[in-house]
Parts: structure tokens; C-alpha cells; sequence
């Protein structure tokens, strides 16, 4: 009932509120996510959704969680974030996300935090080495937001910046000491933050390959972004990396030398012979099926620059018979009823439930998300923002998750009349409870004796409303139950409506035994 509701005001209010996409807003904190608009055309894989919410008004810029049904289940501290996910660490599901200190000509440099299933930091991976920065300024780390990965061996693949000169007196409107942004990963140990590989752009891949014009580059702040990192993936023998300003993904060597190079634009370039295999400007290049003699790579494929290309966005399979060096299209993913045009950022998720093999799409800049099946129909659309420029998230995903936090559940109350209160509880985070119990407690701080439960109730999305009646207790709290089971308890609030005593009429009419204990 309550999540129809949620979902009636989410529609009323898109409508309404022109200009400006709609957030949503609790009693029990702060949070202010966007409303999340979802439509199901057709059966979904279970999930929540994972979306760091970029760009967004004050209170909704964070790593969120979403649910099925769009209720918020988590948000995380407020800021510049990106690519927050769930991975595997040492065998168990960890949540992940980058935040930086901003800086000119980059999103901004910093490091990577790792959550466990009760949202406690257990680790936060940084990175240092000598880069030079734009501006000149000097980070505590500088981990660049495009990616960070955590490999099946325990530890993280970072991309980095880093601003330098080179000779490209070869290329047109070349000079021999042109700034340029290189790119650069690295592998970490995750527990010591020691480097264990780190690989550089410039040093093993022609500049010339780049399919950005050269411009720019007479000094630092110019400095020309002539590769522009965006995934890094590790595989058997090395890593495939992601050059959204060369229309390729090339295979790396443990030894840092290129294996090979699939090309967007197999016209001019790369080691594929191919056809159907187009794409420009893409990203969140992933390989799947990795043997000797082939693999499947997925990749968002933006079609799609600033002020330059125009499209459509859509998400493209590629399989790679690496023994007749051939490559060719498996699966495109577009949408004809609502074309999506997105000049930066996006993903391409295949969903982890291998029997459905449905895809998700995070069309970055712009604010949505689309869930295709295996077919390649879609069968969810889900929206939060009108425009890149009021709402974005580089990339989306959706992932099982069940987390307890340490925190405690929130209750607040509020007196309406004299003998009525509202009382909302939330406890951000928490996937498994599913209903709420109110109990009155017999001073502030025991929580020993002669607890009663005074109403017990559904949960309601993030944060449950519930009308306290003319209840009898001074001092209360709310605890979190999964079926009966009590996982969190609330801090005692003191509770101030009236209470009717027996017998004598309330406001309402009813006898006080009538609302009796439950
Ligand atoms: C970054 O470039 C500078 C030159 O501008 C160079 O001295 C430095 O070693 C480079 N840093 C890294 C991490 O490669
Ligand atoms: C820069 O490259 C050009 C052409 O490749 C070469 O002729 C020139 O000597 C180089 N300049 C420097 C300073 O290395
Ligand atoms: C760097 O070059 C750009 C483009 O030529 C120019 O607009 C800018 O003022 C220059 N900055 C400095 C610090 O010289
Ligand atoms: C790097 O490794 C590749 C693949 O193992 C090998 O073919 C190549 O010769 C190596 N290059 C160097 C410089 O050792
Ligand atoms: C990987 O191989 C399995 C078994 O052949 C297949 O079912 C699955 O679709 C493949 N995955 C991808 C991403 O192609
Ligand atoms: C969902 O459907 C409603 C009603 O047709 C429409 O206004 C809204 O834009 C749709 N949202 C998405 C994300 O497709
Ligand atoms: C408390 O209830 C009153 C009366 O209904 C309402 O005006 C007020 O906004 C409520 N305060 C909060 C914090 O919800």
C-alpha cells in the first residue's frame, strides 16, 4: 500500500515540479535522493540498484541504494562520488566507491572506500607516486575516479592521471613539448596500499592513435586528454584497458607490452578483422569467457561526444575469436522508443544471475537506466534526474546485497494533537528486516523491564510512518524484526501524547481497551 503511495507522489510530483527532478525526504535524516522512476515492460531479475549519484542537489550526491521499487535503502556520506559497486573481497561481498578533493581538468583525485556488509570502512585503498596536477596542488591520494577493481587475487586496479610533456612534432599542429594528460593504472595490494604494477600510456601506446583532435597543449592547464582512461579489467595473462579517446581496448601484457588491440573502427586500426563491430567514445570495457582461443567483451558504446557525435548510445556484445584474429557483434542494445543520446560516462552490466542473462545499462550523463533480457528487449526503464547537468551517475549496476548495519534504527516522533503522535522509523542500510515493533520502555535509559510491545508494523520502503494513539508509556523505541526476530534496536525516545486513562472517552470516541496493547 505505502509503496503504491510512495510511488503516486513520485509521479505527482514529476509532474509538478518543473524545473527541478524531485527528491525524496524522511523524518528520520537528512537524505535527499532523487526520486527514482522505474517502469517494468517485463520480468526483472532481482537486485538492488546501485547508483552514485553525481551532480545532484545537496542531500542526493552520494552512493545510493536503491530497491526494485525505487525506496531508497542506503545513502552514503554526500560528495563527489563514482562507480559504486558491490565486489568480492577475500570471498565476501563488499561495497566499494571512489570519492576525491576536486581539481582543475579532472574529476578530482582520490581514494577508494571499501564498506563490509555492516557498512564499517575496512579498508581504504590510496595511491601515491609523483604526479603532477594541474593546478599544482598536492593530494593525500591519487586514485582517479574511472575506475577501481577489485581482482579476483585481492587486489585493486586503479586508473590514474598524470600531466606531462611529449614530443608530437610528427602529428599535425604537433609541437615537441606539448602538454599532455597521460593515463595510467595500477594494481594495489589492497591491505598495505603498496604498488605492485603500475603501466603507463604514453610509454607503450603510440599518441598518435588517439581520435581526439589535437588541440591545446601549450601549457599545463591546456594540457591535451590524448587517451582518457575508463576501465581496466584483469585477465589471464595481464589487464584490457579502455581508451575512450582511441576507439579501442587493448590487452596487456603482465609485462606491460601490448598483446593486441580491438578496435572500434577495424577500417583503421587494431588486430580484429570485423564488420558489425562499431563503437566510438565508449566505456566500461569487461571480458567474459576468457580462453585461449576467444572471449566476450561488453562495453557501453556513447557513440557520442560533446558537441560532436550524436549516437544513439547502446550497449554492444562482442565475441573475439582470437585464433582467426576475427571479431563480431553478439548483442546490440538499443531502445527505438526512447533513444538515449550520452556524451560522457555509462556501463554495461551483465547481471550476476547467469540463467536470466539480462544486461543493465547506466546511460551516464544522462539520468537513466535500462534493463534488457537476454533478447535484447527491455523490460525496465528507470529515470532520476531530467538532465546531465541536475543529475548523473558514471555508472550503474544492480547486485544482491544483504547488510546489517552498525548503526542503530532511528525512530522520531511527533506530536500531533493531544492524544495522537507520528512516529517514523528508518534504518539506513539494513536489507533484511521486514516490519517494525514499537515498545514502551520503563525509563530513558532501562531497557530491562516491562518492555511492551505497544504496535507492531509492516515495513514501508526506507522509513515506516506509524499513528501512536493514546498509548500509555513515557518512554518508547522501535526495534527492526525479521518476522519476530529483533536485529536493532532503536535509542528510547521520550514519547509525550496523552494516555486516556480506563474507561473515560478520547478525542475520538473510543475507549482506551479498545486500543489496547497488541
Ligand atoms: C608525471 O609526469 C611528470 C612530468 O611532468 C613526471 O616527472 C612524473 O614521473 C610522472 N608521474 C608518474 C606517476 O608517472
Ligand atoms: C620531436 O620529434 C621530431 C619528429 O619526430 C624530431 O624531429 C625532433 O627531433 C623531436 N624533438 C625533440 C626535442 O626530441
Ligand atoms: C594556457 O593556455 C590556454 C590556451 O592557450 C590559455 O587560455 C591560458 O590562459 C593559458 N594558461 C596559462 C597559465 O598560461
Ligand atoms: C612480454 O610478454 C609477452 C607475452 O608473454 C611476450 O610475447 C613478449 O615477448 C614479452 N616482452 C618482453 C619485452 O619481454
Ligand atoms: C559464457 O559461456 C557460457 C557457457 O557457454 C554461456 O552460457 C554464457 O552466455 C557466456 N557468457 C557470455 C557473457 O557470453
Ligand atoms: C514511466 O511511465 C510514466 C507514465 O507513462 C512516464 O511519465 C515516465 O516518464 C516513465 N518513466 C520512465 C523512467 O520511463
Ligand atoms: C509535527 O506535527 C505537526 C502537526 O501535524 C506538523 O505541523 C509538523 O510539521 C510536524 N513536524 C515534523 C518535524 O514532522
Amino acid at each position: 500500500m505505502a509503496r503504491s503511495l510512495s510511488l503516486i507522489y513520485g509521479l505527482l510530483s514529476l509532474a509538478l515540479a518543473e524545473p527541478g527532478w524531485p527528491s525524496t525526504s524522511f523524518q528520520t535524516g537528512e537524505w535527499q535522493p532523487p526520486c527514482l522512476s522505474l517502469n517494468k515492460t517485463g520480468d526483472t531479475d532481482p537486485g538492488y540498484l546501485f547508483i552514485g549519484v553525481r551532480k545532484y542537489k545537496q542531500g542526493g550526491n552520494a552512493p545510493t541504494i536503491f530497491d526494485n521499487n525505487g525506496n531508497m535503502v542506503w545513502q552514503g556520506p554526500h560528495g563527489e562520488n563514482m562507480d559504486f559497486k558491490v565486489q568480492k573481497l577475500f570471498g565476501r561481498d563488499v561495497i566499494t566507491y571512489w570519492d576525491a578533493q576536486p581539481d582543475i581538468r579532472v574529476l578530482g583525485y582520490g581514494s577508494t572506500h571499501v564498506l563490509d556488509t555492516s557498512y564499517q570502512e575496512i579498508f581504504t585503498v590510496t595511491l601515491n607516486d609523483d604526479f603532477r596536477t594541474a593546478s599544482g596542488k598536492i593530494f593525500d591520494s591519487y586514485i582517479d575516479g574511472h575506475e577501481h577493481y577489485i581482482t579476483p587475487q585481492n587486489t585493486m586496479l586503479v586508473s590514474a592521471v598524470n600531466f606531462t610533456q611529449t614530443n608530437t612534432s610528427h602529428l599535425r599542429r604537433g609541437r615537441p613539448d606539448m602538454w599532455v594528460i597521460d593515463s595510467l593504472f595500477y594494481e594495489i595490494d589492497i591491505k598495505t596500499n603498496q604498488i605492485l604494477f603500475k603501466w603507463d600510456a604514453l610509454e607503450h601506446i603510440p599518441i598518435s592513435k588517439t581520435r581526439l583532435d589535437l588541440k591545446g597543449g601549450k601549457n599545463l592547464t591546456d594540457a591535451w586528454d590524448a587517451y582518457h582512461i575508463n576501465s581496466v579489467t584483469p585477465t589471464r595473462y595481464g589487464y584490457l584497458v579502455n581508451f575512450r579517446h582511441i576507439f579501442s581496448a587493448f590487452y596487456i601484457n603482465k609485462n606491460g607490452s601490448v598483446r593486441w588491440e580491438l578496435s572500434g573502427d577495424s577500417e583503421n586500426g587494431g588486430d580484429f578483422e570485423s564488420h558489425n563491430v562499431k563503437f566510438e567514445w565508449q566505456h566500461d570495457i569487461r571480458v567474459y569467457n576468457e580462453s585461449d582461443e576467444s572471449l566476450v567483451l561488453s562495453l557501453m558504446n556513447n557513440d557520442a561526444m560533446e558537441n560532436q557525435d550524436k549516437g544513439p548510445s547502446r550497449g554492444l556484445v562482442v565475441y573475439v575469436d582470437l585464433v582467426n584474429k576475427k571479431a563480431w557483434r553478439t548483442h546490440e542494445l538499443t531502445d527505438p522508443t526512447d533513444i538515449v543520446v550520452s556524451a560522457t560516462q555509462g556501463s554495461l552490466q551483465f547481471l550476476p544471475y547467469t540463467e536470466t542473462e539480462h544486461m543493465l545499462l547506466g546511460y551516464g550523463s544522462i539520468p537513466k537506466l535500462k534493463e534488457y533480457d537476454a533478447d535484447g528487449n527491455v523490460v525496465l526503464r528507470g529515470q532520476f534526474g531530467n538532465n546531465p547537468f541536475e543529475a548523473n551517475a558514471y555508472r550503474i549496476f544492480k547486485f544482491p546485497w544483504r547488510a546489517h548495519p552498525h548503526w542503530d534504527p532511528v525512530l522520531v516522533v511527533n506530536q500531533t494533537t493531544e492524544y495522537t503522535t507520528d512516529a517514523y522509523m528508518s534504518w539506513n542500510g539494513a536489507t533484511e528486516y521486514d516490519n517494525w515493533a514499537i515498545l514502551s520502555a520503563p525509563s530513558k535509559t532501562s531497557l530491562l523491564q516491562e518492555e511492551k510491545v505497544l504496535l507492531v508494523h509492516e515495513r514501508t520502503g526506507f522509513e515506516t510512518h506509524v499513528q501512536l494513539d493514546n498509548v500509555n508509556a513515557k518512554f518508547i523505541f522501535a526495534v527492526a524484526r525479521e518476522g519476530e526476530k529483533i536485529l536493532a534496536k532503536s535509542p528510547i525516545v521520550e514519547y509525550s501524547a496523552c494516555f486516556i486513562p480506563r474507561g473515560q472517552k478520547s478525542l475520538r470516541g473510543f475507549e482506551k481497551d479498545e486500543w489496547d496493547y497488541i
